[in-house]
């Protein structure tokens, strides 16, 4: 089986960047609420009352259930979208608000990830909900953090990233390698680690992780594999039409897709589906 997480040599200099640049602290207010869903059996008043104690906030929460694919567009509080949603449902899509309001979003970078991310997680929720059994919200929230890695690392890098991350799109499977190579850290790594340190389910993290990897079925674990093919197919289409570059039609990357595609059961015909809802 193959090892899921970080070596240790990735996560050291993983580690390393972020001596050097902390991530921001988790604001209490989410602390506690993390606190809470961890619970097995969290206190639904308090929940809802930690959630509703900053308005702006729970604007966020109720704009995302409202647009992440279940079906209702007018869900008017938190208490409505947990009994219409259950609490499950609910949860990672909170944990998605608070990461989005709570991520640096000022430089035109920053900006252009979270463009591209808030496609992602939306392709993804529309992916699992057509094809396969992933949970929307997870497809959601691993899809709207696959690339948050590159946020740290391009605040920190400026223009020498900048120059980097594009190479992704000449050679996307490898951009990890790359970044290793060029930069001594890769954005998974970076990811990774600020999935865990806002608490996000294990699989999440894991799918941050691997979302550049080129295979997912060595992957033993069936909700992870599930999920990684969801969220990486809902990327490789993002990037392809966002970009308007025509993708290299190397062996490996005819072989990545073919993959993908095995993993989640469609034809090409779905492929080309799912590649129109983007424009
Ligand atoms: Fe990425």
């Amino acid at each position: 089986m193959r090892e899921l997480h970080p070596p240790e040599q990735e996560l050291r200099a993983a580690y390393t960047f972020i001596q050097n640049s902390p991530f921001p602290s988790i604001p209490d207010v989410v602390n506690k609420i993390a606190e809470e869903f961890s619970r097995p059996e969290p206190d639904l008043s308090r929940l809802i009352g930690l959630i509703n104690s900053d308005i702006a906030l729970a604007g966020l929460v109720l704009k995302s259930i409202n647009s992440a694919g279940y079906g209702y567009e007018n869900i008017e509080s938190v208490q409505q979208a947990v009994v219409l949603l259950g609490l499950n449902k609910v949860k990672n899509l909170v944990m998605a608000s608070y990461v989005r309001h709570y991520l640096p979003t000022r430089s035109l970078f920053a900006k252009r990830i979270w463009e591209d991310s808030t496609e992602v997680a939306n392709l993804a929720v529309r992916i699992a909900a057509e094809l396969f059994d992933v949970p929307l919200d997870e497809a959601y929230i691993a899809g709207l953090m696959l690339d948050c890695g590159a946020i740290f690392v391009a605040e920190r890098m400026l223009e020498k990233y900048d120059a980097v991350y594009q190479m992704r799109y000449e050679r996307p499977i490898s951009i990890n390698r790359i970044e290793d190579y060029r930069i001594g850290v890769n954005h998974s790594a970076i990811g990774y680690l600020f999935a865990r340190h806002w608490r996000l389910p294990e699989r999440v993290c894991l799918a941050i992780y691997l979302h550049h990897g080129t295979s997912c079925e060595k992957i033993d674990d069936a909700p992870l594999r599930s999920l990684l093919a969801v969220v990486k197919l809902a990327d490789y289409l993002v990037m392809k039409v966002h970009t308007g570059i025509e993708l290299d039609h190397s062996m490996e990357q005819i072989q990545h897709i073919a993959r993908l595609k095995g993993e989640l059961m469609i034809d090409s015909n779905e492929l080309a589906h799912l590649e129109q809802m983007l424009n």
